[in-house]
C-alpha cells in the first residue's frame, strides 16, 4: 500500500499527468475535453453531420408537442361540459340531484355515524335555516388552501374572491400562435365592473435557433393581463400614503398624499412587460418567474381538480408527485418538484413535457 501511495504522489506531481487527468475531469464536467478535437478531421466532420440530424430531431419534437396541444385543445372541449356543470353547481344555477349527490364514502360515514344522525339532521336543520346558495367561497377556499396562490392573497382581496364563480382555460386556436387564457369569472360585485378577468400565457414551441439542443417541448415565453374596471375607491392595487415634504427654500413643511402601489393577488392582471430587447430587470425577471409558474400551476392542476383542492384531497396528492420527481432526478432530469423547488422556472419546465416524464 505503502508503494503505491508513494506512486500516486510522483504522478500528482507529474505535470504532464495532472494535465491529462485535468483535461478527463472536465469532460466529466461536460466541458470541452480535447478529444473531440484531437480527433481526425475527416471523423470531426462527421460529427457535424450527427448534430444536424440532431437539430432535425429537435424541430419534428416541437412538432410532436403541436399535436399535443392539439390533442390537449380536443380533450378540453370535452372536459368543458363537465366543468360548466361543476360552476353551474357552485354558483347555485344549478341543483344537482339526489344521485348526483352520492358519494361512496358518505355511505360508510353513514353507517358508523347512525347514533349521530338525530343530531345530524338538527345541524342540517340549522344550514337550512341559513339557506346557503350553490357552494359558499369555493374558489376562494381553493385559493387559500394552494400555497402558491395564498401566498399572493391578501386580506384586502378576499371580499372580492368570494365573488369569482369560475376559472376557465381556453387554448389558442389551431394554426395560431401556441397560447392559453385562464379566465377568470366575476358574478356582479361592488369592487369591478369586468364579469371577466384574464390572463394570456403565449408559448413557444420551437426549437432557439442558436440552442436548438436545449428544447424540451414548449415554453411561456410571455404573458398579457387585462385593464380592471375598479369602482371608485376600491382599488385595491393601489394605496394612498401620506407624507411630509420639506421646502428646502423655506423650511416649511406640508403633507401630501401620494398613491403607490399595493400589494394584491390582483397585480397578477398587469404583469411586467418584457421588453423588444427581451432584458428584463431581476425584480421583472423574479415576478415573471413566479408568475409563469402560477399560470402553469392553474392550467395544469386547478381548473382540472378544483373540487379536490377545496376539500384539500389534491394537496394529499402532491406528496405522491414528489415520488415521481425522485424518479425524474434519478433519470438525470434536471426538473424536480415544482411546488417545493424554489430554484423551479417554468420557462425551463415546460407545461407539457410534465405531462410527458411523469406518466
Ligand atoms: C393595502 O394593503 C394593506 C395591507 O396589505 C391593506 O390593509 C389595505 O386595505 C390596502 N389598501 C387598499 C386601498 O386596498
Ligand atoms: C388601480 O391601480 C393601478 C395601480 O396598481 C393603476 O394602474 C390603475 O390605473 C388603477 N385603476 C383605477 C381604475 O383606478
Amino acid at each position: 500500500a505503502v508503494h503505491s501511495r508513494q506512486l500516486t504522489v510522483q504522478m500528482m506531481q507529474n505535470p504532464q499527468i495532472l494535465a491529462a487527468l485535468q483535461e478527463r475531469l472536465d469532460g466529466l464536467n461536460g466541458s470541452p475535453s480535447g478529444y473531440i478535437e484531437s480527433l481526425p478531421k475527416v471523423v470531426k466532420r462527421r460529427v457535424n453531420a450527427l448534430k444536424n440530424l440532431q437539430v432535425k430531431c429537435a424541430h419534428i419534437e416541437a412538432k410532436f408537442y403541436e399535436e399535443v396541444h392539439e390533442l390537449e385543445r380536443k380533450y378540453a372541449a370535452l372536459y368543458q361540459p363537465l366543468f360548466d356543470k361543476r360552476s353551474d353547481i357552485v354558483k347555485a344555477a344549478y341543483e344537482p340531484t339526489d344521485e348526483e349527490c352520492e358519494w361512496k364514502a358518505d355511505e360508510e360515514e353513514e353507517l358508523t355515524e347512525m347514533k349521530e344522525k338525530a343530531k345530524l339532521e338538527e345541524e342540517k336543520k340549522d344550514e337550512e335555516k341559513e339557506d346557503p346558495k350553490g357552494i359558499p367561497e369555493f374558489w376562494l377556499t381553493v385559493f387559500k388552501n394552494v400555497d402558491l396562490l395564498s401566498d399572493m392573497l391578501q386580506e384586502h382581496d378576499e371580499p372580492i374572491l368570494k365573488h369569482l364563480q369560475d376559472i376557465k382555460v381556453k387554448f389558442s386556436d389551431p394554426g395560431q400562435p401556441m397560447s392559453f387564457t385562464l379566465e377568470f369569472h366575476f358574478e356582479p360585485n361592488e369592487f369591478f365592473t369586468n364579469a371577466m378577468l384574464t390572463k394570456t400565457y403565449k408559448m413557444r414551441s420551437e426549437p432557439d435557433e442558436n440552442d436548438p439542443f436545449s428544447f424540451d417541448g414548449p415554453e411561456i415565453m410571455c404573458c398579457t393581463g387585462c385593464t380592471i374596471d375598479w369602482t371608485k375607491g376600491k382599488n385595491v392595487t393601489l394605496k394612498t400614503i401620506k407624507k411630509k415634504q420639506k421646502h428646502k427654500g423655506r423650511g416649511t413643511v406640508r403633507t401630501v398624499t401620494k398613491t403607490v402601489p399595493n400589494d394584491s393577488f390582483f397585480n397578477f392582471f398587469t404583469p411586467p412587460e418584457v421588453p423588444e430587447n427581451g432584458e428584463l430587470d431581476e425584480d421583472s425577471e423574479a415576478v415573471l418567474a413566479a408568475d409563469f409558474e402560477i399560470g402553469h400551476f392553474i392550467r395544469e392542476r386547478i381548473v382540472p381538480r378544483a373540487v379536490l383542492y377545496f376539500t384539500g384531497e389534491a394537496i394529499e396528492d402532491d406528496d405522491d408527485d414528489t415520488e415521481v420527481t425522485v424518479y425524474c432526478v434519478q433519470e438525470g432530469e434536471e426538473e424536480a418538484d415544482e411546488e417545493n423547488d424554489p430554484d423551479y422556472d417554468p420557462k425551463v419546465r415546460p407545461s407539457l413535457t410534465t405531462h410527458i416524464h411523469t406518466l
